[in-house]
């Protein structure tokens, strides 16, 4: 091991290309990637599902470890992430993490009963390399999320702890709140069952713990560290929040050029950049072609991507698309989640062939078809802690809309006229949560459309923005050192 270089444990309950369900995915694959191009000795920590075990290269197993006398021994597995050099380690213990269904939830959309034991033992195990009982002894464990989130109590509570701890929140909409019986259960004192600790209106909510133990807390964007500190959005943790705010800074992510990149992008048909920008056209009669909608240039088409929930806005949505399709636009949903909501989409889509397609499910190689053949992506988040579609639709030349809430608010510049004239423009913004606010943002959308040379200057303004990771790796290198530095 090298000690000069910065050594650093991320743990996380998913990581692209093995694990993912949305954004926290995709984060967890590229910080750490970004973080070792800049020298850190960064790995990662996931549980052992069948995926990730299957996908992983297999290096190395280490011995049994017994954490919990009612559970079977834990083996930690070491492997190397498909096409790169990030060490992975896994928690390899089958009752807990191979089954069928998501990492979250069963096949049905319901919540894995035992939650709170699978991410309090990788909670246990992060906690353990903390406290330097491996070969790997990181200066720094990074925490993603509430599944994480039991680590800094672990470690607060420990005589041995060696390492630091980041918190970082990518949603505070999901806490993990479970009974309190859980302290016992994942090996915490019953001292930490309090309100200056883990305990949140009687039960045990993990990220409170986290937030609340934590060394530094980080959110995904500069805005939404300071919407969390408001009542609206803070779910609860608002007052503890402010009086952590020393400790807490929003970090703006980045994107993963290597993946999201319309230039290399192995799903296109034809790969566009800033100079060939015409050839994003044949992208759209693809999709067109491939979701059965009627091939007009004339008619612009409007995509969505979204984990179907309450956070991502449908309900403002689904009341203006007759309106829409009655102004000639197209749309093409991909999406899974709430099941009313599917099968209001799906019976919209019906109602609208060659006009509206919606495809319930999840698929990697049409999420980034639909970024490049679609002309504008739409995202009218309630709140959207940082949202990475927004950044791949432009570098991808299709133009967004967003709602002005947390990193979208962060990352898209209104498309007013003095923006317009300054070409900083790279998309429109709407404020409230209403449907009437969209629909009038869209129909401006659609008459620039049609305007040729601004809509070009928005493209191209949006494909040449910088949203790569280096600029935010480098900020959570500082904060590393500024933990690591603090008593
Ligand atoms: P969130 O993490 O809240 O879902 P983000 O915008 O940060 O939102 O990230 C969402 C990520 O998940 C993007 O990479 C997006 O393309 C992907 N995604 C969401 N839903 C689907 C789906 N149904 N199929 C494929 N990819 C999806
Ligand atoms: C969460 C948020 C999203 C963010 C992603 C990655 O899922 O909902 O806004 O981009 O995490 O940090």
């Amino acid at each position: 091991m090298n000690s000069s270089k910065l050594r650093v444990l991320f743990v996380a309950a998913e990581s692209y290309p093995l694990v993912k369900t949305g954004g926290l995915g995709d984060v967890c694959y590229a910080l750490p990637n970004a973080l070792r191009q800049l020298d850190v000795d960064v790995r990662l920590l996931l549980p052992g599902y069948s995926a990730v075990i299957e996908r992983l290269s297999l290096v190395e197993v280490h011995d049994s470890i017994n954490i919990y006398p009612l559970l079977e021994p834990i083996r930690l597995l070491v492997g190397i992430m498909p096409g790169e050099i990030t060490p992975v380690y896994v928690v390899d213990c089958p009752s807990l993490y191979q089954r069928d269904g998501g990492p979250y939830q069963d096949i049905t959309g319901k919540d894995w009963e035992d939650n709170a034991v699978r991410f309090g033992v990788l909670s246990k195990i992060a906690a353990l390399f903390g406290e330097h009982k491996f070969l790997f002894k990181p200066q720094i464990i990074h925490c993603n999320d509430w599944q994480t989130a039991i680590t800094p109590a672990l470690l607060a509570f420990s005589s041995q702890a060696h390492a630091k701890t980041i918190m970082s929140v990518h949603n505070m909409a999901y806490q993990g709140i479970f009974g309190p019986e859980t302290v016992e259960q994942i090996g915490l004192p019953p001292e930490s069952f309090n309100m200056f600790g883990l305990e949140f209106y009687g039960k045990v909510s993990f990220l409170k713990a986290g937030i609340y133990y934590a060394n530094q807390i980080t959110t995904v964007s500069p805005n939404y560290a300071k919407d969390i500190q408001t009542e609206t959005y803070g779910c609860g943790l608002d007052i503890l929040l402010t009086e952590r705010q020393q400790q807490l800074t929003g970090i703006l992510n980045g994107i993963d050029l290597d993946v999201w990149n319309p230039d290399t992008d192995i799903h296109l048909n034809r790969n566009y950049n800033i100079r060939n920008l015409s050839a994003k056209v044949r992208n759209t009669q693809v999709l067109r072609t491939k979701l059965n909608l009627e091939n007009s240039k004339q008619m612009p088409l409007i995509g969505m991507i979204t984990r179907l929930t309450e956070q991502k806005g449908m309900d403002l949505v689904i009341p203006i698309i007759p309106l829409l399709i009655k102004a000639g636009v197209q749309i093409a949903i991909l999406g899974s989640g709430d099941k009313t909501l599917e099968n209001h989409l799906q019976r919209l889509a019906a109602i609208y062939p060659k006009k509206m397609s919606v495809t319930i499910g999840y698929d990697e190689e049409l999420s980034h078809q639909i970024e490049a053949g679609t002309n504008i992506f739409l995202m009218p988040s309630k709140f959207e802690p940082c949202g990475l579609n927004q950044m791949y639709s432009m570098s991808y030349g299709t133009i967004p809309i967003v709602r002005r809430t947390g990193g979208l608010a962060d990352t898209v510049i209104d498309a007013t006229p003095e923006n317009i004239k300054n070409k900083l423009a790279t998309g429109f913004v709407f404020e409230r949560t209403n449907s009437n606010e969209l629909l009038y943002c869209l129909q401006q959308a659609v008459k620039m459309f049609h305007n040729k040379a601004v809509w070009n200057q928005l493209q191209i303004t949006g494909m040449t923005r910088d949203f790569s990771w280096q600029k935010s790796a480098k900020q959570y290198i500082s904060l590393y050192h500024h933990s690591i530095n603090t008593i």
